[in-house]
């Protein structure tokens, strides 16, 4: 199956980038830390649902469009928070629905960790429900949606060229998805000054 290909292939990245990224979300304790852990998201989330939308509809994804995920970014950073100039440039290449449904998983996957990252949220830093719709996503029916997902992305793995064009571009969006959030956090002058 296509789906326990890319748990295995992907296991040692998603560790990688839950190790790293808990290490922010423990340091959420004021709404302005809050908003910015969500522009770290958005950043990423926002031009890379624009790309994989090129290729992924209603027709080839059941509840595509309610799987968006920018929306409820906004929705949680409130008033307009969103800061367009902080969007990753370097982003996983999307040019066959392939690449598109690859990128997709590791958004999708995301979900099942957000669970646990809302109710960090909610006990840490007493973000309210009502600004968790991203991290809390389908709610209860959460299993339901994942499972809609990957009966699709299974129904594209009988073809082996198909598969490891899957595989490899949610490989690439973990990593890719890493490297902005290393570069997002950290300060500019560490960067400019790497042996101050
Ligand atoms: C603190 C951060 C995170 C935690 C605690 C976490 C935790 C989890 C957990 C508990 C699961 C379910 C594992 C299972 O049922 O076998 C999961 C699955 C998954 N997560 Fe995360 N996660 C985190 C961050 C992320 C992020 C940021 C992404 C992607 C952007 C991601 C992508 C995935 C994917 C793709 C899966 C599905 C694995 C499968 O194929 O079953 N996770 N995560």
């Amino acid at each position: 199956m296509l789906s326990a290909r890319l748990k295995e292939e992907t296991k040692a990245a998603h560790q990688s980038l839950e190790k790293a990224m808990v290490v922010y979300i423990r340091k959420v304790q004021t709404e302005e830390q809050y908003v910015r852990l969500l522009q770290l998201f958005y950043g990423f989330y926002r031009p890379l649902e624009e790309r994989i939308a090129r290729y992924v509809d209603d027709s080839i994804m059941p509840e595509f469009n309610s799987r968006a995920k920018t929306g409820r970014l906004l929705n949680d950073m409130d008033n307009g928070a969103a800061d367009d100039n902080i969007l990753a440039v370097d982003l996983p290449v999307i040019e066959s629905l392939a690449a598109a449904l690859g990128a997709m998983y590791v958004l999708e996957g995301s979900t099942l960790g957000g669970e646990y990252i809302a109710k960090m949220l909610a006990s840490q830093s007493g973000i309210k429900d009502s600004r968790l719709s991203f991290f809390n996503s389908y709610g209860n029916k959460r299993m339901e949606m994942w499972a809609g997902f990957i009966e699709t992305i299974n129904s594209y793995g009988n073809d082996s060229n198909i598969s490891r064009q899957v595989v490899d571009s949610a490989s690439q969006t973990f990593l890719k998805f890493k490297s902005w959030l290393i570069a997002f956090y950290t300060p500019v002058e560490a960067a400019v000054l790497p042996f101050r």
